[in-house]
């Protein structure tokens, strides 16, 4: 009689793309600290268009092209980047990784990718850049407090920080009503860094009920405030959270250095369309003029692969390494960053371009 076969031993998982990150850390975190990441406004019907644009729009190959160099490299307000993303900024980092913003930069530098660190980061600009082994770009949701947003700007500045990422779709909060279900609230030990010592950094972000501004965002704050905020810098300021494309040309004459075309991770407004069918106007409004950086529902190679397709300088991730963050700290940002390039750089080989110049629409099956 044969042996009874053994049967094999269980195998570890396999961390093979965003999804299999993005299981582990739902099965990893606080229901409270995973509403918060992962949530949308409203019905989060955005937040599901901004997959399933992506999901809709096939690729087109191209065969018998020598692909045996690639060059994913762009070079970007004068600095090279050697693949054409960046991390998108996140607030509340300490929600996911004790080790937090400093675990990311860490992550993301280790895979020679830019940090653009939040306004909100739990830990201060000058902490996370003291890590960093890339400049970091500051994203800055400026306060009512002017003098304060000066002063960080500044902060930002003598930290070596290249660019300054002004958020611009956030005037209120959306009803992010996942978050409100799992009761969100900031655990001690999660604090605003930033705003140590800030009159109003204690008050609620969260409007409360009744209510529909935040105590740390500026309701009033229009394109004068953008005119002052660049007296007040050398520094490249690039707006994000532009969608519409009249806001686009608005940005280019108020000669900004980029936009990011984004919808704040379909987190603010429900229904808003997904930013991958908001780009192509944009850029028929205004390519060529400026640098235009998109973010929303990126997950696959091929997404950035089409992003760039129809007209993308480069894009931006944000659930992606935050998964990464809450599965392994610093080690599972750089795995995320690392597959989304195998893939893209996959998907640049078998659609026959060897560079990012090479990418243009005929990379889309129409
Ligand atoms: C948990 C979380 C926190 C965020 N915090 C900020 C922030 O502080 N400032 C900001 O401009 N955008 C913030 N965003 C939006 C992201 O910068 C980015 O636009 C969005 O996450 C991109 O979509 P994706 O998550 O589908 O990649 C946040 C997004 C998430 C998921």
């Amino acid at each position: 009689m044969n042996a009874p076969v053994t049967p094999p031993a269980a195998l570890p998982p396999l961390f093979l793309d965003v999804t299999d990150f993005e299981r582990e850390a739902q099965a990893k975190l606080p229901a409270m600290s995973w509403s918060y990441l992962s949530g949308g406004a409203s019905d989060e019907l955005t937040l599901r268009w901004n997959r399933e644009s992506y999901d809709r729009l096939r690729l087109r190959p191209r065969a018998l092209v020598d692909v045996s160099q690639l060059d994913p490299s762009i070079t970007l307000l004068g600095r090279r980047h050697s693949f054409p993303l960046l991390l998108a900024p996140a607030a509340y980092q300490g929600l996911t990784h004790p080790e937090a913003d400093l675990a990311t930069v860490r992550g993301a530098n280790a895979a020679d990718v830019t940090l653009v660190a939040s306004t909100f980061s739990s830990h201060t600009i000058e902490d996370i850049a003291a890590q960093a082994a890339r400049p970091l770009w500051l994203q800055l949701y400026i306060q009512r407090d002017r003098e304060f947003t000066r002063a960080l700007i500044r902060r930002a500045e003598k930290s070596g920080c290249e660019a300054v990422v002004v958020t611009v779709d956030t005037p209120v909060l959306g009803p992010r009503n996942r978050e409100l279900r799992a009761r969100f609230s900031l655990p001690p030990g999660v604090e605003r860094a930033n705003l140590r010592g800030v009159a109003n950094a204690g008050g609620a972000h969260r409007s409360t009920e009744g209510a529909i501004y935040s105590a740390l965002l500026d309701p009033s704050l229009t394109w004068k405030d953008i005119a002052w905020l660049k007296a007040q810098t050398s520094l490249p300021i690039l707006l994000k959270g532009i969608l519409n494309p009249d806001d686009a040309v608005r940005a280019a004459e108020a000669g900004v250095a980029g936009i990011i075309v984004s919808n704040h991770g379909a987190r603010n407004l429900d229904t808003e369309p997904a930013t991958i069918d908001a780009l192509p106007e944009v850029v028929a409004k205004v390519g060529g003029r400026l640098p235009i950086l998109v973010d929303g529902g990126i997950r696959r190679g091929t997404d950035i692969l089409k992003a760039l397709a129809l007209g993308a300088n480069a894009v931006l991730i944000g659930r992606p390494y935050l998964y990464g963050l809450a599965v392994d700290g610093s080690a599972g940002v750089t795995r995320v960053i690392n597959i989304l390039r195998r893939e893209f750089e996959m998907a640049m080989a078998v659609c026959g371009r060897t560079s990012i110049a090479e990418i243009d629409a005929t990379v889309l099956w129409r």
